[in-house]
């Protein structure tokens, strides 16, 4: 019996830790620098949200060039990846992915988001896939919507830190244009590439995120 209350102790924690939830309220963000980060080139994110804002970042990083933002606009869920060459000559080779289904009504949704994801080619195919979008679940159905294209977004170079909920006013790619602070709960971020569960933020701007 003893045993049996300290394994579930033991569970829960382990199950708190490795599932961190956040309770945004809308005027404010977390910022995460992982140790040994790379998300560059390419990463697979999961999260889950449950919203009912019709606005706001769930995700957002940048680098000298690029940047890459999951956002709500309109209850719909964008991935936006913007990957300008530095030349500017050759043009972009970024990617936008909209949901056709309104996501902001008080549901959890799981998000799986990759870039330049190698995935392995089946059946006959060999070698491997890259993958860049997003595939968004209600735990109620199986798959919702997935928007998906294969092709190789190169040379996508970001600063190894990761804001949620929301961005710091001070960075240079969004000046005047970001949609609002998300209002709402973010909960198991995930990165597959550096298997980081994004537990230990390095700053809560003004203290105002919760544990949910
Ligand atoms: C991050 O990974 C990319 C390849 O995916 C590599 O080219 C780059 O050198 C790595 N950056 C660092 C800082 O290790
Ligand atoms: C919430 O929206 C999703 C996407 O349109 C839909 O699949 C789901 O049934 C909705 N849930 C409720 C409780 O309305």
């Amino acid at each position: 019996m003893y045993c049996l209350a300290v394994l579930l102790v033991v569970l829960t924690l382990t199950h708190a830790k490795k599932s961190p939830c956040f309770v945004f309220p809308g005027e404010t963000f977390l910022e995460f620098r992982p140790a040994n980060f790379n998300n560059s080139h390419m990463v697979h994110y999961q999260l889950e949200f449950q919203t009912i804002a019709e606005e706001g970042i769930l995700m957002y990083s940048e680098g000298p060039d690029d940047y890459e933002a999951l956002f709500l606009s309109q209850g719909k869920l964008i991935y936006l990846l913007t990957n300008p060459s530095p030349s500017g000559v050759e043009g972009t080779s970024g990617g936008l992915y909209v949901s056709e289904a309104q996501v902001n009504n008080d549901t959890w949704f799981k998000v799986d988001l990759w870039r330049n994801w190698e995935k392995r080619g089946r059946g006959g195919h060999r070698g491997t896939v890259l993958q860049t979008g997003m595939e968004i679940r209600d735990p109620s159905k199986n798959s919702l919507e997935t928007h998906i294209d294969h092709i190789n977004h190169r040379g996508v170079l970001l600063d190894p830190v990761v804001y949620v909920g929301g961005i710091k006013s001070s960075l240079t790619h969004t000046q005047g244009t970001a949609p609002p602070q998300f209002e709402g709960r973010i909960r198991r971020i995930h990165e597959q590439r550096n298997d980081d569960a994004f537990e230990h933020y390095s700053l809560n701007f003004d203290n105002k995120v919760k544990r949910c």
